[in-house]
């Protein structure tokens, strides 16, 4: 459902017909005015009506002031925009966003952005830059964290969810704020996910992947986009005419505005567009980029260009009508300034209670030998906790956490000793001062505690800052000394159980045999400690799944589980492994399949895993009919049992593969997901509805099409479920 909005095309033709052309250049000019960097001449600028969008403050004192000048002292007393990035949380943080897509869980998504919504609203924000929606198959890239994996579906649906719960049902309403859905195109696609690096993405692909979660966002009425910094095809997005005028607005019909990437319409000149901040500022504007969010090139050429007239006044128009109406569509000229006490204090109890619940389905067991997990607090009467993530407020909060308030969070350390109290006995040894350090000077008193203890908690991974912006990796691994660490505590003999904290998926082939369990805990955020001690002591069962394939080492990448067929693809018999070459035998067949020599072709974790403490069995494959026609809906259905003695949910995942078509199409697409709640013991058959259009693509001609033909439906909880129906699309008569 979108947000309900008043048509106010009216009131913004009314207002843009008494505009001059300096106050509506004004509107397209986003100034950065946070601590030490607002420009001296910000007051005038504001008077005169020549700015429209104030980014990175976000203090409601200040702000209320920016906008009684701008309402009351400027000419047409138009309000103003007040960006910041609210990527996962404000004062409380929710899980990074990566984590938030392992709880395939969009209402609990949509109600992470609202808690958000409501803080940021608290401090006078009426815009946030996101969620980033950009698909994600590359784990070098340091924004994988902010991003929700590398589906198509749970991406457009998480996406589609935080528009809601940013939004609201009423923008206008208090509390809502305006979205953004970024980066528009590809940015995801970055060459060896070096951040801002080039991508080239064949048509076909951009309108099967890329796009899509765009389009749900404009569907579920998300009111602006950004573009990205990438240079894409050869045209960067911040210049390119053909995402933003013929597909965003032409084909989808979006109506809310496009604000560039922080002064990346500038740096067309840098990527070899354009020769100066004139002609970039031409090239973005006829794009369709309609507000420059930092730069200067609008401001200082806009007016030129439009005099000159290589840009007409209609150009300009087009662009303010599109940002007033956003001002009008959240009530801005109505209810301008913010009251913080009409908003629930930071850090609500319904606050940290959505945070904790969004951390708590986040986590992933990634395995779990002999059922060492969960711990029983009656039958561990010591415990050893490890690793420089186990009490660091600040680190488990992860990437983009500007207004994060680190005294909320609750490190997993405190949490842990609150739960078991004084029936176990905590000793805890950091270890290392951070993740990355090579000194291991304290790794012998690590050794000590984890011998005079029944259990080891072992806590790596990554802190926040070697994910997000300009944070990408090329090793992704455990950085430091980890691996050395985990090696010396295996030694001691006793039961080892790792929790990862880490902004993307790491390598852990050098450590995943050297530890009996691990749970996944992505920067679980402020309420990380409380749902990580709970599922470490059975009190919850996990019940996260990956977003993202988990590569056994990074030459692997990309690896992704809608991966094309190709024409010789690997099995387990046609592979050959380095180590089983025969010598002298330089002619010898290796396989002749798309596998590498020095690793399986599998990934270490597939897509859609993770484990839970109870077993779940699924069974009973059904669809409804064999045959259906083109328009008609199929039922797939399996039965699942919950074979354990426990309660606990899992995320039922339905994925198809549409045999032969035009374009080749991936090996698995999910299609469907569900968490689902059994008691122990129980047995329910999940049904899902398939409509043929949920089955379309993009063909050669760039067009939606469903092809007749068989498909296969399987039904699992992962990508690599192997239960599997079959049925045909026919031709209706
Ligand atoms: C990022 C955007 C962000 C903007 C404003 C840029 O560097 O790419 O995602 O919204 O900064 O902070």
């Amino acid at each position: 459902m979108s947000s309900a909005r008043q048509d106010n095309s009216g009131r913004v033709k009314t207002l843009l017909a008494r505009m001059t052309l300096a106050e509506k250049i004004g509107q397209m000019c986003q100034v950065e005015a946070g601590d030490g960097h607002a420009p001296d001449n910000l007051g005038e600028r504001l008077r005169a009506g020549l700015i429209g969008s104030i980014i990175n403050v976000v203090d409601v004192g200040v702000l209320n002031e920016l906008q009684r000048i701008a309402l009351e002292e400027s000419r047409l007393g138009i309000p103003l925009l007040i960006g910041r990035d609210v990527i996962h949380g404000f004062k409380t943080v929710l899980p990074i966003p990566l984590g938030q897509a392992a709880t395939w869980n969009p209402a609990l998504v949509e109600q992470g952005a609202r808690v958000a919504a409501l803080e940021a609203a608290k401090s006078g924000v009426n815009w946030t830059f996101a969620p980033m929606i950009d698909i994600s198959r590359d784990a070098r890239w340091g924004r994988i964290a902010e991003s929700y994996g590398e589906c198509v579906l749970l991406t457009s649906e998480l996406g589609a969810a935080t528009v809601r719960g940013f939004q609201g049902e009423d923008l206008a309403a208090t509390g809502s704020i305006a979205a953004c859905a970024k980066h528009f195109a590809g940015y995801g696609a970055v060459e060896s996910g070096r951040d801002y690096a080039t991508t080239n993405i064949p048509d076909t692909k951009l309108r099967n992947v890329y796009f899509r979660p765009f389009k749900a966002a404009v569907d579920a009425g998300v009111s602006t986009l950004m573009t990205s910094f990438s240079d894409l095809n050869g045209i960067p997005a911040t210049g390119n005419s053909y995402i933003l005028n013929d597909v965003l607005r032409g084909e989808w019909g979006f109506e809310g505005f496009v604000v560039s990437d922080w002064d990346s319409i500038r740096q067309l000149r840098i990527h070899g567009l354009t020769e100066n901040d004139r002609e970039s500022a031409a090239e973005a504007c006829s794009a369709g980029v309609d507000m420059e969010m930092a730069g200067d090139a609008y401001r200082n050429h806009l007016s030129s260009l439009v005099e000159d007239g290589a840009i007409s006044e209609a150009t300009i128009d087009t662009a303010v009508a599109r940002i007033l109406r956003v001002k009008f569509d959240l009530g801005l000229f109505e209810n301008p300034y913010t009251d913080p006490g009409a908003l629930p204090e930071f850090g609500s109890e319904t606050a940290l209670a959505v945070a904790r619940e969004a951390a708590l389905q986040s986590i992933v067991l990634l395995k779990n030998d002999h059922g060492v997990l969960p711990l029983n607090t009656d039958g561990c009467s010591s415990l050893a906790v490890i690793g420089p993530l186990a009490d660091a407020r600040y680190e488990q909060l992860g990437t983009w956490i500007f207004d994060g308030d680190e005294e909320l969070s609750i490190t997993p350390l405190a949490a842990i000793g609150a739960l078991v109290g004084d029936n176990t006995k905590i000793r805890f040894v950091r270890a290392m001062e951070n993740s990355r350090s090579r000194v291991n000077e304290e790794f012998d008193v690590a050794v000590d505690a984890a011998n005079a203890s029944d259990a080891v908690l072992l806590f790596l991974g990554e802190e926040s800052i070697l994910s997000g912006e300009a944070h990408s990796r090329a090793d992704i691994g455990l950085p430091g000394d980890q691996v050395e660490l985990v090696r010396r505590i295996r030694a001691t003999g006793k039961p080892v159980i790792a929790v990862i904290l880490a902004g993307r998926p790491l390598t852990l082939s050098n450590i995943v045999d050297e530890v009996d369990a691990i749970l996944y805990a992505w920067h679980p955020g402020t309420m990380g400690g409380p749902a990580i001690a709970d599922l470490v002591f059975g009190i919850t069962a996990p019940s996260g799944k990956l977003p993202a394939t988990f590569p056994r080492v990074v030459g692997q990448i990309p690896i992704y589980y809608s991966q094309k067929n190709g024409g010789k693809p690997p099995t387990r018999e046609n592979v050959v492994h380095i180590d089983d070459i025969e010598t002298f035998a330089p002619q010898t067949s290796l396989g002749m399949s798309a596998f590498h020599l020095d690793t399986c072709f599998t990934p270490l974790f597939p897509f859609g895993h993770g484990l839970s403490y109870t077993t779940f069995g699924y069974g009973n494959i059904q669809v409804s009919a064999a045959e259906i026609e083109l328009g008609q809906t199929l039922v797939v259905s399996a039965d699942l049992c919950n074979h354990g003695d426990i309660e606990a949910e899992e995320v039922v995942q339905l994925y198809t593969r549409d045999l032969v078509a035009s374009v080749t199409r991936p090996v698995r697409e999910l299609k469907g997901f569900r968490r689902v709640r059994l008691l122990a013991g129980e047995t329910q058959t999940v049904r899902f509805e398939l409509h043929t259009d949920a089955l379309a693509f993009y063909g050669r001609d760039g067009k939606a099409t469903v092809e007749p033909g068989l498909f296969h439906v399987w039904i699992g909880g992962s990508s690599d479920t192997e239960l599997r129906a079959d049925f045909r699309i026919v031709k209706s008569d």
